[in-house]
């Protein structure tokens, strides 16, 4: 099995979003409603937003290929003020979790923020989402606190916000 981690162009977006919503069903169908789901998905991945967001200086985006294919990616921004990098987007192809590609996205990131005066490592992580919370922890994220966001449309955002100085590094293998 060939991992490579590689910036996210324009190119790649269709088969991103694609992706994203087959993960996005793995994962929240027994967290959040069908409604929840469509909604963020549309606010979130809509392929004008992305091409967006791959132009802004403070974001920055990765994907991970398994043999040639898109199997995950990730995305973070950059909290100016806050010295923080924040973790956006986590996800893998349920057909590749837990064979290291997660580790290897953040690594991604992580390498992203020691570019920056960032010093702190954060993420929102819905409370629900214990697979992921394990994971995380493994990471050596801890949680901050309880955040509780109205996202607009009848929806909120139950979460944890998790934090992890930027050092030590995160490593790049298992
Ligand atoms: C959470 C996620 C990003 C982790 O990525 P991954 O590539 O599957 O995880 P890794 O292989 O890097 O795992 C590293 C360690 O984390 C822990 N871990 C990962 N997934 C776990 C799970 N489902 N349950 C318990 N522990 C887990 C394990 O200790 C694992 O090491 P091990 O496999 O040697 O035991 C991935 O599983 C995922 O995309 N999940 C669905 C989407 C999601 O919830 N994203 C986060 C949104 S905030």
């Amino acid at each position: 099995m060939h991992i490579e981690v590689l910036p996210v162009t324009v190119d790649d977006i269709d088969s991103l979003t694609t992706l994203a919503r087959r993960i996005w069903l793995a994962t929240y169908s027994k967290i959040i409603s069908p409604a929840q789901i469509d909604y963020m998905l549309a606010q979130r991945y809509a392929p004008q937003r992305l091409r967006e967001e791959l132009n802004l200086p403070t974001i920055w985006w990765d994907q991970a290929r398994v043999d040639g294919r898109l199997a995950g990616f990730a995305s973070c921004v950059q909290l100016l003020e806050r010295r923080e990098m924040k973790i956006d987007k986590l996800y893998v192809d349920p057909d590749h979790q837990r064979q290291g590609l997660g580790g290897r996205l953040l690594a991604a990131v992580a390498a992203h923020a020691q570019t920056t005066d960032c010093q702190t490592l954060i993420l929102a992580v819905n409370k629900r989402n214990a697979p992921a919370i394990a994971a995380y922890r493994r990471y050596g994220f801890v949680i901050r606190e309880e955040v509780c966001i109205d996202i607009g449309g009848g929806f909120v955002m139950d979460d944890y916000l998790m934090a992890r100085p930027l050092l030590p590094a995160i490593s790049r293998d298992r």
